[in-house]
């Protein structure tokens, strides 16, 4: 019997391990070539220590100077001591590099580019070795342009495991990618995918979650809601997702929030756009469509994806407001380095 275990660096990379039961941590790191930082192994130093976002564990022994109770209390462990007794993701309090470890390489094939609408293009890939992109829901990779050598961001929309990778993308009128999903795409085309990378993951789901979606900053979401229908089902905590667009073509993927709100028994949406001109009965920012039920008084965990300006207006509005959710996650669809902006 084993465990998957996701280890998340500083730098953004997540690699998946397996422990075999018994195994501390460490040395099933240490025995697939990850060098996560270690220096007693004897839970003395607390070199080691690393933070439990998920999963559960024995945390074996060690003294107070590696470890308080305190820290133990808030999910903090010793990977040198501790023995997993389910798959676990592990923040590392180190970078990739640091760890002798690096992201991915995995190639795939294109099976579809779908116009969802004038501004959002659809994509599946056949991934060669899915086994090898082992990713958590709401992480993205990095990929190759065919033909120019550079890369461009997407979050996976489909769930880890899934027979197809699926992503979510705004046409950007003169963009590379934008160009080539939308000239010379073609069922067949090899893509290069590198990763998974970021830290905007579901956490375990422990209160309410409060989701906030702009235009394609919807897709990691839809990956997450499928782990959440198939892991939390009927136990799950109530989740809300409020998604805004600017404009009513921007609307995309309604019917699979419907079919979430299907299948998760505690799971509402709100559709807005911001465009005043629009005929959407919600008109405006996911701002103005918050109701205080969503912030459960501030247990809620709250995720929060778009593009930058959507990401600083939400969290301003927090700030403003004097709102401090128990967890606040958030990814920008920042635009690539490089290339104008
Ligand atoms: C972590 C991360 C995850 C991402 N995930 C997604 C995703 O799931 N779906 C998705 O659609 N995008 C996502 N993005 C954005 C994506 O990586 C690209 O930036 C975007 O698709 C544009 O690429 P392009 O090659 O078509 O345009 P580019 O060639 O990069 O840009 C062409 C021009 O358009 C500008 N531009 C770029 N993006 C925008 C924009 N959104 N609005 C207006 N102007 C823009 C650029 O500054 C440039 O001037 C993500 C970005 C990051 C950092
Ligand atoms: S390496 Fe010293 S406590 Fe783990």
């Amino acid at each position: 019997m084993s465990f998957h275990i996701a280890l998340t660096f500083e730098d953004g990379l997540t690699r998946f391990i397996d422990a075999n039961l018994g195994e501390t941590v460490a040395d099933a790191a240490y025995r697939q070539g990850i060098n996560i930082p270690l220096d007693c192994r004897d839970g003395a130093c607390g070199t080691c220590k690393s933070f439990c976002e998920a999963g559960r564990y024995d945390g074996g022994s060690y003294i107070e100077d590696a470890l308080t109770d305190a820290e133990a209390e808030e999910g903090y462990c010793l990977t040198c001591q501790m023995r997993p007794a389910s798959d676990i993701v592990l923040r590392i309090a180190a970078s990739s590099d640091i760890c002798k470890t690096r992201a991915m390489n995995v190639s795939a094939e294109v099976v579809s580019v779908t116009r969802l609408s004038d501004s959002s293009i659809g994509l599946s890939l056949a991934l060669d070795n899915a086994a090898r992109l082992a990713f958590l829901p709401g992480q993205y990779v990095n990929i190759e342009v065919p033909g120019t050598g550079q890369t461009r961001s997407y979050s996976f929309s489909s769930p880890p495991g899934a027979e197809l990778a699926t992503f979510l993308i705004r046409n950007v009128p003169g963009g590379l990618m934008s160009g080539y999903l939308t000239g010379r795409a073609k069922p067949g085309d090899r893509l290069t995918l590198t990763g998974p990378l970021g830290s905007f993951y579901l956490r375990e789901v422990r209160r309410p979650v409060l989701m906030l979606a702009g235009g394609t900053g919807l897709a990691p979401f839809l990956s997450m809601l499928d782990r959440i229908a198939a892991v939390e089902g009927s136990n799950s905590h109530p989740v809300h997702l409020i998604y805004g667009v600017t404009l009513d073509h921007d609307l995309v993927e309604v019917e699979a929030l419907q079919r979430f709100a299907e299948r998760i028994p505690g799971f509402t949406f709100t559709t807005c756009v911001a465009d005043q001109g629009s005929s959407h009965p919600l008109k405006g920012y996911v701002t103005h469509h918050l109701q205080p039920e969503h912030l459960n008084g501030g247990n809620v965990d709250v995720y929060l994806c778009g593009p930058p300006p959507m990401v600083e207006a939400v969290r301003t509005h927090f700030r403003d407001c004097g709102l401090t959710p128990a967890s606040f996650h958030y990814e920008k669809f920042a635009a690539s380095e490089g290339n104008g902006r």
